[in-house]
């Protein structure tokens, strides 16, 4: 091996530029499945440890006003490089904030983001000055409790939270329906399969692989993931469409914890979605009831299968989970951008005094 002539050694040289480009595309990609998939099996608190002072993708706003808020960045959530600010165009709103990841603009930040699992490593991943008195620290986290460590040393630290709860100050779903002013036709993608699920977090012990293993006995079930059949990124909605179900299986249970699961992979990709997460009624208060069906509506797996078995041989009732698109259409907020623009406007009109005493005891 280590007696490489010249030419072996270009041809090394060029094989290792490759694999550095490689990696450094696995790597972003990396990043985008551990928001996109929102599964995790890795609980670490650190993406990034030093804070970048030149940001990549940093708008310059030189133009801006007294009035104009300052944000403070602390990191960038999962070290993910994005756009800040334009926040006006964002948002259509008259006014903007300024947004930095220059820490020696500390003392003068309106505002500080912390992003949950970038800095809940310790305290001491937190800023450490004195904190003047108008500065408000804002908790972000689109994580669900069971994939947020070390959420005890945040108590009594923040004063605003963005999230995807609808209690939270700044309330940032993954997506949400927004209302047509005309009606659309809609038409259902063409079916030639009946039920799909795409997991990447294979847990045997979770809720929804128990629920899986037991609903497979009495109905065909497509799995693709890691250790099942590939399914290319791109390709994941022209794949999901052909299936007349969508198993949208959240990875763990909690109020508000709804998805891109329902959201990317069973509206946009044109199919019902067949729900483990939170109750019926919290789905319902962002959803329409017959947009999707839940498991707990159902005695046992088995009954389950017979429904959608029912529904396949139904054109009409298995139709009418698509009644909703006619006046709705799923508006997603650009990650992470958009949450920060909100916090902005939150800022902009709420200049109250606030402390968020118990964030373990809220975030359930
Ligand atoms: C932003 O400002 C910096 C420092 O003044 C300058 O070097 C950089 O070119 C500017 N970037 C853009 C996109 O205008
Ligand atoms: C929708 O379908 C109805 C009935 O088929 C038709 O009259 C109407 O023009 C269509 N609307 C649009 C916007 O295509
Ligand atoms: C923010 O919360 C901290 C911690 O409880 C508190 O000391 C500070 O006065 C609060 N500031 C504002 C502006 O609400």
């Amino acid at each position: 091996k280590d007696k490489m002539s010249s030419g072996k050694q270009t041809f090394g040289n060029l094989l290792c530029t490759i694999l550095i480009i490689n990696f450094i595309a696995a790597f972003c990609f990396f990043c985008y499945t551990k928001y996109s998939e929102s599964s995790f099996s890795l609980l670490s608190c650190s993406y990034q440890t030093k804070p970048s002072s030149q940001p990549l993708f940093l708008e310059n706003r030189s133009d801006r006003d007294k009035e104009e808020l300052l944000i403070l960045v602390w990191t960038w959530p999962f070290s993910v490089h994005f756009l800040l600010g334009g926040c006006d165009k964002v948002l259509n709103t008259p006014a903007d904030c300024s947004f930095t990841l220059d820490r020696s603009k500390y003392s003068t930040a309106d505002a500080v983001i912390v992003h949950h699992r970038d800095n809940c490593g310790s305290r001491q991943s937190l800023p450490q000055q004195p904190r003047p008195f108008y500065q408000r620290w804002i908790w972000f986290n689109m994580e669900s409790l069971s994939n947020s460590p070390n959420l005890d040393f945040m108590n009594n630290l923040f004063n605003l939270t963005i999230s995807y709860r609808l209690d939270s100050d700044v309330f940032s779903p993954y997506a949400s329906l927004k209302l047509m002013k005309e009606h659309k036709n809609y038409t259902i993608p063409k079916k030639s399969k009946l039920v799909a699920w795409a997991v990447s977090n294979w847990n045997p012990n979770s809720v929804r692989v128990k629920y899986y293993q037991e609903l497979k006995k009495y109905i065909n079930i497509d799995v693709y993931g890691r250790q099942h059949g590939k399914l290319d990124r791109g390709k994941t909605s022209s794949v999901i469409s052909q299936y007349k179900f969508y198993l949208a299986f959240e990875n763990s249970l909690h109020t508000d914890y709804i998805t891109e699961k329902l959201w990317r992979n069973s509206f946009t990709s044109g199919t019902v979605p067949v729900v483990i997460g939170p109750p019926r009624e919290n789905y319902e208060k962002f959803v329409p009831s017959n947009s999707f069906i839940h498991i707990n509506d159902f005695k046992s797996p088995e009954e389950l299968a017979k429904h959608l078995k029912f529904l396949d041989q139904n054109e009409e009732e298995y139709k009418k989970y698509f009644n909703w698109r006619e006046y709705m259409e799923v508006q997603f907020n650009e990650w992470p951008r958009k949450h920060y623009c909100k916090a902005c406007e939150f800022l902009r009109q709420n200049k109250f005094y606030r402390t968020v005493r118990n964030l373990r005891n809220w975030y359930i």
